[in-house]
């Protein structure tokens, strides 16, 4: 029941009663069995809340400097990679996912990985993920306008489906959670204060790294230095990077109109009810 999402849809793979990305159907299929390793950290986020940053923090954190191969964190996606391509990868690895918690690999309650987990207001996960979806176009075969767009996001008929399902049932995990390694971040407050979120990520995976290294790791994980070295993986033919778009906090107010906002707030309260939660929508 998608109310006037003006008849365009996201080309998506439906597994399981779930909404992939239109990746290989055998690779989204075998997640659940993946084996993975004690010493990896899993990036799990919703889309578009931070993780390609997150990557190249915990990889820079972990190689203790900067100076690394540019690769890709699509490369790294649990969700797109088979076991072989896993193994192939040298430990530490950084590994990333979009999936709900209950769908990443058993193998999880096993070899208990270190796991951050980042979150991202969701008025501007919105507007990053139609800027996303409506530029890869060859993946998604989108070309609605953000107001439709916006009615798949709230409606939950995107990718990795609803956002406030996906939160809700991650704030009961870290609620709850005796068994796991976990650390919990915002988009916001790792751009409000990098310095000090990223010294929370290097003690949490234990790296103990010196202060003139996070200050570095900082300047280079910064968005516009991000977009220079990396922007080049997924670039339009102008060049123009499809994923380092703007990288800040509040943009969703050059894109919702006041009526969206306050319809969007009042879905909120509906959908969040009970959640301890907190967003920043501003800076
Ligand atoms: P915008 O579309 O709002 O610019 P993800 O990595 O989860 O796909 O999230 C992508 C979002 O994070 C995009 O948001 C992108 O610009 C932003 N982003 C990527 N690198 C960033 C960085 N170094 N600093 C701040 N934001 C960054």
């Amino acid at each position: 029941d998608i109310p006037d999402a003006g008849g365009k849809h996201l080309r998506l793979l439906e597994f399981n009663g779930k909404l992939y990305p239109n990746f290989p159907a055998e690779v989204i299929t075998n997640i659940k069995s993946l084996e993975l390793r004690e010493d990896d950290v899993i990036i799990s986020a919703y889309p578009k809340s931070g993780t390609h940053w997150m990557f190249e923090i915990c990889r820079m954190l972990l190689a203790g400097r900067t100076d690394l191969e540019v690769i890709s964190k699509v490369d790294f996606m649990i969700e797109l990679m088979e076991q072989d391509v896993l193994d192939q990868a040298k430990s530490p690895r950084v590994l990333n996912s979009h999936v709900a918690f209950s769908d990443l690999p058993t193998d999880l309650a096993v070899k208990k990985p270190k796991i951050i987990y980042i979150r991202r207001n969701p008025k501007d996960v919105a507007v990053s993920f139609y800027n996303h979806c409506y530029r890869i176009s060859e993946l998604y075969d989108y070309k609605g306008e953000y107001k439709d767009f916006l009615e798949l996001f709230i409606n939950g008929t995107v990718e990795y489906n609803c956002w406030y399902k996906q939160v809700l049932d991650w704030e009961k995990v870290i609620d709850n959670n005796t068994e796991y390694s976990i650390l919990h971040l915002t988009y916001e407050d790792l751009k409000a204060d990098p310095i000090s979120e990223i010294r929370k990520i290097s003690d949490f995976l234990q790296v103990n790294r010196n202060e003139e290294l996070i200050q570095e790791i900082c300047d280079l994980c910064s968005f516009s230095k991000m977009e220079k070295r990396k922007g080049h993986i997924l670039a339009d033919e102008n060049g123009k990077s499809k994923i380092y778009r703007k990288g800040e906090v509040g943009d969703w107010k050059n894109w919702f109109t006041v009526a969206q906002s306050e319809r969007f707030d009042r879905i909120y309260r509906e959908r969040m009810a009970g959640s301890k939660l907190k967003f920043r929508y501003s800076l």
